[in-house]
């Protein structure tokens, strides 16, 4: 299977030689080659690359996919990443070491901002329109921080792969999803990238997906949404006033539990005092309101109620 599709990408090579110039009108979208380096490139683009390297895998990606006059095979090949390497392909030859123009990853001589540059070049829309100012991009991560463009499966757009990802880098969040409430983010079943662009977004801060944290939730949890008759203000105005997104020690990803959560705002007092009293509780109980099993008992509907008689969020 892999020698197969090897074959045929060489195949296919060189009927493509004809030199960079040609390369580049074929595809439209990769960034045209700069006039002024164009001695700089290849002779045989690819073709001149793979008598020395070996990168079978690269055949199986969509960058390799020569009828897409979008990606870089369609265009400068492998020069469309690494740059102009012209000199480093003679210069090899002839024993004498001459760096790559471009090289990508840990160990590249080349800034996050330089690794960049042929990506953004292709791929500055979408998701992507935030990338500048977002914070990935002004903590210096590359693309290759978290992309991998010689395998034929980048781990990353896996759920699983994304989430080991994710938290090598995140440690703190990591301890958040083994809490007891959690999303379920390390089954799997969701993904960090279900509420957060990891390329940037236009959302106040956090990278989230969508722009207002609310609207973030509503996306899997949209009965939470209304219009409802009565509603209960945190709820439409910020859903982390009570809850913590990735994982809490308390029920329902809580961020105290009630009656704590509750009394941050509301204040004990203005409760009918007839019917339900204090008298014969343990001392230090500061109200019969709280033995009942907290307020969520009475007041169930706490995300807001459509009853016509739900005022007081209890149906
Ligand atoms: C004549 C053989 C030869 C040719 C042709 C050649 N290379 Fe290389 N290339 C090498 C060698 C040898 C090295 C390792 C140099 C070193 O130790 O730094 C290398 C290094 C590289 C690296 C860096 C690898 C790393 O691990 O850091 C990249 C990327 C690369 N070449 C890409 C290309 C591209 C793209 C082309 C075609 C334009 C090309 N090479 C043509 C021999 C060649
Ligand atoms: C779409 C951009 C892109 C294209 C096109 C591309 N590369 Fe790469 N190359 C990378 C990135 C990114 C890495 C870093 C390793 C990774 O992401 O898997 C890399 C790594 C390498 C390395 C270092 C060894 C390694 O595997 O880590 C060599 C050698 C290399 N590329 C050669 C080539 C050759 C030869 C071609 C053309 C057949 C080519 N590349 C086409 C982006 C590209
Ligand atoms: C010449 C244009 C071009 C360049 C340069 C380029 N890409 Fe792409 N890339 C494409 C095209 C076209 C696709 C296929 C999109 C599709 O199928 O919708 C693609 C696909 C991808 C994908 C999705 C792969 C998949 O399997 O779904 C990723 C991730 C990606 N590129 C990252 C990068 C990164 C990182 C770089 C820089 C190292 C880069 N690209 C350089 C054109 C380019
Ligand atoms: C912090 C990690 C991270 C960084 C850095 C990153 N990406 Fe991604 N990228 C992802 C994840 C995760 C996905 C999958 C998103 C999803 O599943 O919704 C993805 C998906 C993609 C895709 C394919 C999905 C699509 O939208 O069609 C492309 C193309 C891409 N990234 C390009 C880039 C480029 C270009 C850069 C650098 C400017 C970059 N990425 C930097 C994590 C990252
Ligand atoms: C190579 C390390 C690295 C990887 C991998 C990485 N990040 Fe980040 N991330 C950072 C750095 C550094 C910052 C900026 C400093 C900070 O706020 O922690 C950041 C910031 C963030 C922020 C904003 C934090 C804030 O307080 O505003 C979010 C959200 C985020 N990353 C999510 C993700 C997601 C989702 C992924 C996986 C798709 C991911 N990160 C992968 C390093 C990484
Ligand atoms: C259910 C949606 C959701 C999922 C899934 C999710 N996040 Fe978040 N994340 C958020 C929200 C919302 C915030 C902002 C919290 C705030 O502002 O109080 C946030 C904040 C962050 C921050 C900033 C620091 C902090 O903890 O407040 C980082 C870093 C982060 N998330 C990383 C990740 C990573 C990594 C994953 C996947 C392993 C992930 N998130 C999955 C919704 C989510
Ligand atoms: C991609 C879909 C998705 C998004 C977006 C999402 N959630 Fe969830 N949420 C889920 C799933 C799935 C569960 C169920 C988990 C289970 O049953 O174990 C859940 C469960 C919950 C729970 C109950 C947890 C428990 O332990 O009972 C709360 C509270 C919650 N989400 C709040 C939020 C908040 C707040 C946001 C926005 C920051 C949000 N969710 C965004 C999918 C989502
Ligand atoms: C005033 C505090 C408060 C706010 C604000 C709030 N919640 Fe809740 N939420 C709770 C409490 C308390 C529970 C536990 C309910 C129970 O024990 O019956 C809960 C439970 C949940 C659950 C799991 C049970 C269920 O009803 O499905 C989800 C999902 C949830 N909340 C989503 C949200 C979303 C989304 C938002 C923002 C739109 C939000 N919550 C805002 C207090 C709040
Ligand atoms: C972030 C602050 C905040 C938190 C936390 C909070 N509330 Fe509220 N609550 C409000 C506001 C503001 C109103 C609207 C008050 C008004 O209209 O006078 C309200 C209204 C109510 C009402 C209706 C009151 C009326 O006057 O009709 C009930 C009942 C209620 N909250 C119960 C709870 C319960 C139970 C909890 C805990 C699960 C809780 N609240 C947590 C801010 C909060
Ligand atoms: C045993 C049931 C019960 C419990 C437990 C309870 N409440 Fe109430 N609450 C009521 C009833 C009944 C009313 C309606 C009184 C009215 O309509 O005059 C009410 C009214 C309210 C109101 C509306 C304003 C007011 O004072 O009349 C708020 C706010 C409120 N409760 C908050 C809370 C909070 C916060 C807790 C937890 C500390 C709590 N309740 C626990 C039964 C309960």
């Amino acid at each position: 299977m892999k020698t197969s599709h090897f074959v045929s990408a060489l195949l296919l090579l060189p009927g493509l030689a004809l030199g960079p110039g040609a390369g580049a009108q074929e595809g439209k979208a990769s960034a045209a080659p700069d006039p002024a380096l164009a001695s700089e490139y290849s002779e045989k683009g690819a073709d001149t690359c793979l008598q020395c390297h070996s990168v079978e895998p690269f055949f199986r990606t969509k960058h390799a996919r020569r009828e897409d006059p979008r990606t870089p095979f369609a265009g400068l090949q492998c020069e469309a990443c690494h740059g102009p390497g012209g000199k480093h392909a003679k210069g090899m030859a002839a024993g004498q070491l001459i760096p790559i123009t471009r090289t990508f990853g840990a160990k590249s001589k080349q800034s996050a901002a330089e690794q960049n540059q042929p990506c953004l070049a292709c791929h500055e829309r979408d998701a992507r329109v935030g990338w500048k100012g977002g914070q990935h991009e002004a903590s210096d991560l590359a693309c290759v921080s978290c992309h991998q463009l010689h395998t034929a499966r980048d781990r990353v757009l896996s759920a699983s792969g994304q989430t080991e990802k994710c938290l090598t880098c995140h440690i703190r969040q990591r301890g958040d999803f083994y809490k007891t409430s959690a999303h379920p983010v390390r089954y799997g079943t969701m993904r960090c990238s279900d509420c957060h662009n990891p390329h940037g977004s236009d959302a106040a801060g956090k990278l989230l997906a969508k722009p207002t944290l609310n609207q973030t939730c509503y996306t899997c949890h949209a009965e939470k949404r209304g219009p409802l008759l009565w509603e209960h203000a945190p709820v439409s105005e910020d859903c982390s006033l009570c809850h913590t997104p990735h994982g809490s020690v308390h029920a329902a990803l809580l961020k105290k539990p009630p009656p704590l959560l509750c009394q941050q705002c509301h204040s004990p007092a203005g409760h009918p005092s007839f019917a339900y009293t204090a008298n014969g509780l343990p001392s230090g109980t500061p109200s019969g309101f709280l033995l009942a099993g907290a307020c969520t008992t009475c007041h169930s509907q706490v995300h807001g109620s459509n009853h016509p008689s739900g005022a007081r969020l209890m149906r």
